[in-house]
């Protein structure tokens, strides 16, 4: 596949680091509830070295999938890493014994966590860090995260972080982020159902700074409307194709990061950057938030 078919590129604001907005999204490699090793090893590797060769630049993780063991996938199948390739890892949670999420964001908590990412992904500094806050779920809660990205923004001044980027935040917190340190990237659960976001992601366009959909695709239960598999059928696409190509049309600074640990949705995810909505589709698909409201 053309690079320049992977839905164009984006440079992170400040930064040197361009990426085509079709990533990938690592989540799904680990076993099932994101713990343990995957199933298939050899399947899991192999999908990770097609993402790089279908052109893809941009990767997210953590180093709390699996715990530990999607990061030294990663490694396994793409280390030595090609020249471009940015790896987005996130801190915020562990994962103890009981497969539960935990928060982990004391500073010390923090930089054990980029140590931890440093080793498992063979790195000497971590291209972009997000500081993921850990409340209720996947919803956002407010309360100062000065704490955190004062911790993270030492550790950028020592070289082992890059960039800075934040998870699961409210306006209000990435406003007090930005007292302290640039931010590159927001990652905020936001899909075709899901537009709790929508004023949070026009404002971040502004700026110039990415907005990364988590479940871009629904999550672990992928996304399903009768609406959006007729204008599926309609373009000749699947609903997932459809979906990914709604949040490539809905602002130029999102970035996707489908997960998939199959290669035969890899390429259906990757061939979405190729399909463009007609404006008619578009106020189709509109419906998918009203009637999830
Ligand atoms: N910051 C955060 O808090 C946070 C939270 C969640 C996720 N993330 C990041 O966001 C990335 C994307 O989220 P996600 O992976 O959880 O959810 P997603 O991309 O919305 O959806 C993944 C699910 O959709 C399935 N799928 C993928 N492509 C498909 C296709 N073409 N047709 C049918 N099913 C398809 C996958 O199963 P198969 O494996 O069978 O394809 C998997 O069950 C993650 O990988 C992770 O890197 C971040």
């Amino acid at each position: 596949m053309r690079t320049s078919l992977l839905g164009g590129s984006f440079t992170f604001p400040g930064t040197d680091m361009t990426v085509q907005r079709m990533g990938y999204g690592a989540m799904q490699l680990a076993g099932p509830g994101v713990w343990g090793p995957p199933a298939d090893p050899q399947a899991a590797e192999a999908v990770l070295r097609e993402v790089l060769d279908a052109g893809v630049n941009h990767i997210d993780t953590s180093d709390f999938y699996g715990p530990h063991l999607t990061n030294q996938l990663i490694r396994r199948a793409l280390h030595p890493y090609r020249d471009g390739l940015v790896i987005v890892t996130k801190l915020g949670a562990r994962r103890p014994a009981d497969k539960s999420w935990q928060r982990a964001n004391t500073p010390e908590e923090l930089s054990v966590g980029v140590h931890d990412n440093l080793r498992n992904l063979g790195l000497d500094a971590l291209d972009i860090v997000n500081y993921r806050v850990v409340g209720s779920g996947h919803g956002t809660e407010e309360g100062s995260i000065a704490e955190q990205v004062t911790a993270l923004a030492e550790l950028k001044q020592r070289g082992l972080i890059r960039h800075i980027g934040l998870s699961n935040v409210t306006a209000t917190q990435i406003a007090e982020a930005q007292t302290i340190t640039d931010i590159v990237c927001v990652q905020n659960l936001y899909n075709l159902a899901h537009r709790q976001d929508d004023l949070l992601l026009d404002d971040l366009a502004r700026q110039g700074i990415a907005y990364v959909p988590f479940f871009p695709l629904g999550g672990f239960t992928p996304l399903q409307s009768s609406t959006l598999t007729e204008v599926a059928q309609g373009v000749g696409a699947t609903p997932m194709q459809v979906a990914l190509a709604w949040l490539r049309q809905r602002s130029s600074n999102i970035l996707l990061i489908p997960g998939t640990s199959s290669l035969a949705h890899l390429g259906e995810n990757l061939a979405a950057a190729e399909l463009t909505l007609s404006a008619e589709a578009l106020r189709e698909l509109e419906q998918v938030a009203v009637l999830a409201a």
